[in-house]
């Protein structure tokens, strides 16, 4: 074990990447005052209220509601109207925000209406008297909480390879709300998904040449230690020893060869939770090689589901939940060369297993395999949950708006669509069976693929799950936005981060 660490260690030494989750850009303060000096005011005004303002003469309410009968403001939420030299007030502009009624305003709407301020909002805004936002007419602590994560998530940027990025001042944000320290508190519980969330797009944007394995469990490491995170990481050596030669045998061919991550954030005494997470750093597809230009650029976005779960246990320790939660991140690089794996090769999984490698293109299943089996077997979880960019069959089936889930437990199915409901990062279900033969090989136990192409990948990942509770998610084409919207800034989102850490405390409260 010693030696182990040391060689972990070592390996640590020999390369530093430059990579870390971004610096948050924006600073909130919680107070009980607007800020009269701001650039920009903002007014969150529900459906039945009135904009309306203790301190404004006569002359800036007149001008005010003008404004928003001109606009036929109703409140409703998402709707924003803009005032330009608000008679009266300091402020250069005056945006009123609706937030709707209290029913349909939930967190969802709350983030949403965030990430549409932020994107109102001038990138160069006097770093001292930036935004001051007047939420005391919206009584929920959480939500306002909540809009401030919105923008936040939105302000993410990703420009380690601009020659000149634009430079990242601290935006200032003084929000007067009526509870300050509950408020405090959500948005600090935010803070922590936020960071989650940075992590998994800073590991999806990261390319596949700078990205990979080793690269990848380094600067993972470095970041979660201060959280109180325990990890784990195995080098190359480590991984073939342990006998995961389906997780092996994908980087075969690559100079970097496989490492294995698991983080442990053990916030209660139950038996853990298990998140395992396809960190497929480059897919070309081996010599089943991905030939088209469109289906080979961005394969480094194969690693975002070892970024959804590593940025969910960032979240969760961050929080300081009371939950037990491990990720298991198998991390590959699935290239060519003379000693790359060959169709209709044979791997053995740590399990014992033999895989027909039918297709080097279904790469994914097989390093999850080793991952699913290496949570089981040192984890003893209560549940799996492995979530992958894993076929174009489910971009077929569902496309983007859905990840799609197979399960065969109610419960687990019902606290994930409860989660993504929660957090619009929504699951349909798909089924498992009856698919006979499915993953059938004359050669070896089983192969990696069959038809239909989803299920035939849900079906061979439950194998080696064996009797743990298991769901997996296949988030194929959800990773990537190609410009932003809403939340999303453009490129890597961090799908699955604020799924599963909401799912994580679901699940630990109905199971015991
Ligand atoms: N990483 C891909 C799946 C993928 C496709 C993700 C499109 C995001 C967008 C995966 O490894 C893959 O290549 N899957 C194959 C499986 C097939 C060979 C059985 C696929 O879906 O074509
Ligand atoms: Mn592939
Ligand atoms: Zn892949």
């Amino acid at each position: 074990m010693k030696w182990l660490k040391s060689l972990a260690l070592m390996s640590a030494m020999v390369i530093s990447v430059v990579a870390q989750a971004s610096p948050a850009a924006i600073k909130h303060q919680f107070t009980a005052q607007t800020k009269a000096d701001a650039k920009v005011s903002v007014l969150l005004v529900g459906a039945n209220q009135t904009a309306q303002v203790t301190g404004w003469s006569a002359d800036t309410q007149a001008m005010v509601s003008a404004a928003l009968a001109a606009k036929d403001f109703t409140g409703a939420p998402q709707q924003i109207v803009e005032i330009l030299a608000p008679v009266g007030l300091a402020s250069e502009r005056l945006l009123v925000a609706g937030v709707g009624d209290s029913e349909s305003f939930n967190r969802v709407a709350a983030e949403k209406l965030g990430a549409a301020l932020w994107s109102y909002l001038p990138e160069t805004a006097d770093a001292k008297h930036a935004v001051s936002v007047d939420a005391r007419l919206l009584n929920n602590a959480n939500l306002v909480a909540a809009i401030a994560h919105g923008m936040d998530l939105r302000d993410y940027r990703f420009d380690r390879y601009k020659s000149n990025p634009a430079k990242t001042e601290v935006r200032h944000v003084q929000w007067a709300v009526n509870q300050v320290p509950s408020v405090a508190d959500h948005y600090a519980d935010y803070a922590a998904i936020a960071g989650g969330v940075f992590m998994a797009r800073d590991i999806i944007n990261l390319p596949g040449g700078d990205g990979y394995p080793q690269a990848i469990a380094e600067m993972v490491e470095k970041a979660v230690k201060p959280l109180g995170i325990k990890v784990t990481v195995l080098n190359p050596r480590q991984v073939e020893r342990a006998g995961m030669g389906a997780l092996y045998g994908v980087s075969k061919g690559s100079e970097h060869k496989a490492y294995l991550l698991a983080l442990q954030w053990q916030g209660s005494k139950d038996a853990p939770i298990a998140l395992v997470g396809k960190g497929n750093t480059f897919d070309t597809g081996g010599y089943n090689l991905k030939t088209s230009s469109a289906s080979i650029l961005r394969m480094q976005t194969d690693k975002a589901g070892g970024g959804a779960v590593i940025g969910a246990v960032m979240a969760l320790a961050g929080q300081k939940a009371p939950v037990n939660v491990v990720a298991v991140v198998p991390l590959s690089h699935n290239l060519i060369s003379g000693s790359a794996l060959l169709p209709g090769d044979v791997v053995t999984a740590g399990d014992g297993t033999r895989i027909e490698v039918a297709n080097t293109d279904a790469e994914g299943r097989l390093i999850l395999a080793d991952g699913i089996w290496y949570a089981r077997d040192k984890f003893k979880p209560r549940v799996i949950a492995d979530i992958a960019t894993l076929t174009g069959s489910k971009v077929g089936a569902l496309g983007t708006a859905y990840s799609a889930v197979f399960t065969e437990q109610d419960d687990v199915l019902r606290s994930m669509q409860q989660a993504g409901e929660a957090t619009a990062e929504l699951v349909w279900q798909l089924p498992l069976g009856p698919y006979p033969g499915i993953i059938k090989s004359n050669l070896a136990d089983i192969a990696n693929v069959g038809s239909p192409g989803a299920q035939a990948g849900a079906v061979f990942l439950q194998h080696f799950a064996k009797d743990t509770p298991f769901i997996h998610i296949d988030m194929a084409g959800n990773a990537y936005s190609t410009s932003a919207n809403g939340i999303h800034p453009a490129g890597g989102n961090g799908y699955g981060v604020r799924l599963l850490t909401e799912w994580v405390k679901i699940y630990a409260d109905i199971a015991e």
